[in-house]
């Protein structure tokens, strides 16, 4: 009978020893994340619903582009900044004067802001005023631009970018970058990029890359775009 309380007892206390092993766990898990929201960068607010881009980006894609790979960025760079050079640096000096995986997640980071606030419900049609202008000026027409932005969209071998940007004279570029690339990286400003990363469009139009370039037109937000020339 003994050694069957002694038994029981010392089930009751291995049992308690794990139940606040597993309390522990969770308050560096809490502390962890406290940690991170200390740290400098957030991702940019996303200014519309999840669903509100559907059908052109469904809310899958956005939930998991915005929440999951966006938010994971972040929290690299902001773990990878540590004791570096770049702990105090803003994110596009970071952009401009790294390499490696700090280039990668700050490249991405930088990236994923500009891209999410280009877009809206019922976005679209043209830009007006000096950016309108300036595309027709350089490309012949709105559509023409289009078309040259979107064949350059298409043909970014793997994962990467494309950007119009633009220089400090106001002539425009359309660029295609790999991976993380930013063109802030040459000296030119970003003014709208399409994310061609198969993380972007593969829920919603599988390998039909150039069929979501397409559709993307449909939800800019011109407006926030035009701000950046
Ligand atoms: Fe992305």
């Amino acid at each position: 009978m003994k050694t069957i309380k002694y038994y029981i007892i010392a089930g009751l206390f291995a049992l308690s020893m794990a139940s606040c092993g597993n309390s522990n766990a969770k308050n560096n898990e809490n502390n962890n994340s406290k940690n991170l929201k200390e740290m400098k960068f957030e991702k940019v607010a996303l200014p519309y619903a999840t669903d509100a881009l559907e059908p052109v980006i469904s809310k899958t894609t956005i939930e998991l582009h915005y929440g999951k790979h966006h938010q994971a960025y972040i929290d690299n760079l902001n773990k990878l900044i540590v004791g570096t050079e770049f702990e105090n640096a803003d994110l596009e000096t970071i952009v401009k004067k790294s390499d490696g995986a700090i280039f990668n997640n700050a490249g991405q980071a930088l990236n994923h802001n500009i891209y999410f606030t280009s877009f809206k419900a019922n976005g679209g049609g043209e830009p007006q005023g000096k950016l309108g202008e300036a595309i027709v000026a350089q490309y012949g027409s709105f559509d023409k631009f289009k078309e040259e932005f979107n064949a350059a969209g298409a043909t970014v071998f793997g994962s990467g970018w494309v950007w119009l940007a633009k220089d400090a004279s106001g002539k425009l570029f359309i660029e295609k970058e790999p991976n993380a690339g930013n063109p802030i990286t040459k000296g030119l400003t970003p003014i709208l990029g399409f994310d061609v990363w198969e993380h972007a469009y593969y829920l919603d139009y599988q390998n039909r890359r150039a069929d979501h370039l397409k559709e993307v037109w449909k939800i800019i937000d011109w407006e926030v775009v035009s701000s950046r020339y």
